[in-house]
């Protein structure tokens, strides 16, 4: 399917973690227009059941896809992909999805030591589909996870390096690093803006990967975009806009702070 450069692309995710990879698409469009939504009334998804996630997707899908008119939907959350693409894909079959996954592939190719640790939600990792993608992708290697409870919060509150979410960090890292990790995959959307943070902690010897970047030209193929795009205005973005089923004017303010550009309006859908 090619669409022409005025193409709506929409992208949810239960907050502001999607943003990093909105950031990573920004660089590649030709003036595509935007529509992010953060779910912020129900943030995290990463300790909710199945089936909630589930319909809090097909609901913000449905929102995206017939009153914005997006022609591709990013699901911009490891853990909304887990639970819920699948059936997205069953109940929108006309539109694209693009989903995320922890980047095991791309940690398993990267590690000397034969140890990756993961990052995630506990509702990605005790998902199914997590256990296939190890199967998959990381034979000979010792995956190591953990569900950093409450660091999404954190990211929400702009807390990207104070004392509480080092010491999330601390927990979360100590335990795979004593066993020889020495690749360690952001398998969160909100965890690639504690990037510098954690790459302090944990030395310059230690691999970060996120997988923020491929999904992002993954969007762009979808929108009928060939690799290594060259056409004009690569860089620039359409409208970009931003909703939340949570406080605007609070959410405004974190928004503002990881897109790295003004957000005049966050507008307000039901919670
Ligand atoms: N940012 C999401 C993810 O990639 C969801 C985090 C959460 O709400 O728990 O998993």
């Amino acid at each position: 399917m090619a669409v022409g450069p005025r193409a709506t692309i929409g992208v949810f995710d239960s907050g502001v973690g999607g943003v990093s990879v909105l950031r990573e698409l920004r660089g590649l469009l030709a003036g595509e227009r935007l529509v992010y939504i953060a779910d912020s009334a129900h943030v995290p998804y990463g300790t909710k059941p199945h089936a909630f996630i589930q319909d809090r997707s097909t609901t913000l899908s449905r929102l995206l896809i017939e009153q914005y008119g997006a022609a591709v939907v990013l699901v911009a959350c490891n853990t909304a992909t887990t639970h819920a693409v699948d059936h997205l894909r069953q109940t929108f079959p006309l539109v694209p999805f693009v989903g995320m996954e922890p980047g095991i592939k791309p940690a398993a190719a990267a590690t000397r030591s034969g140890v990756v640790g993961v990052l995630a939600t506990s509702a990605t990792l005790a998902g199914g589909r997590f256990a296939s993608l190890v199967q998959r992708t990381a034979e000979g290697v010792d995956v190591l996870t953990q569900a950093c409870v409450g660091l999404v919060e954190q990211v929400e509150a702009g807390d990207l390096d104070g004392p509480k979410t080092r010491a999330i960090l601390e927990r979360c890292l100590h335990p795979m690093l004593s066993r020889g990790a020495d690749t360690i995959v952001l398998g969160c959307t909100h965890y690639p803006f504690l990037r510098p943070t954690i790459q302090a902690m944990v030395g310059p010897d230690v691999t970060l990967v996120d997988t923020a970047g491929a999904v992002a030209r993954q969007t762009l193929r979808l929108l009928g975009v060939p690799d290594g795009d060259s056409r004009e205005g690569v860089g620039t973005h359409g409208p970009v806009q931003f909703l939340t089923s949570g406080e605007p004017e609070v959410v405004r303010d974190v928004l503002e702070r990881l897109w790295g550009e003004a957000v005049p309006d966050v507008g307000r859908i039901a919670p």
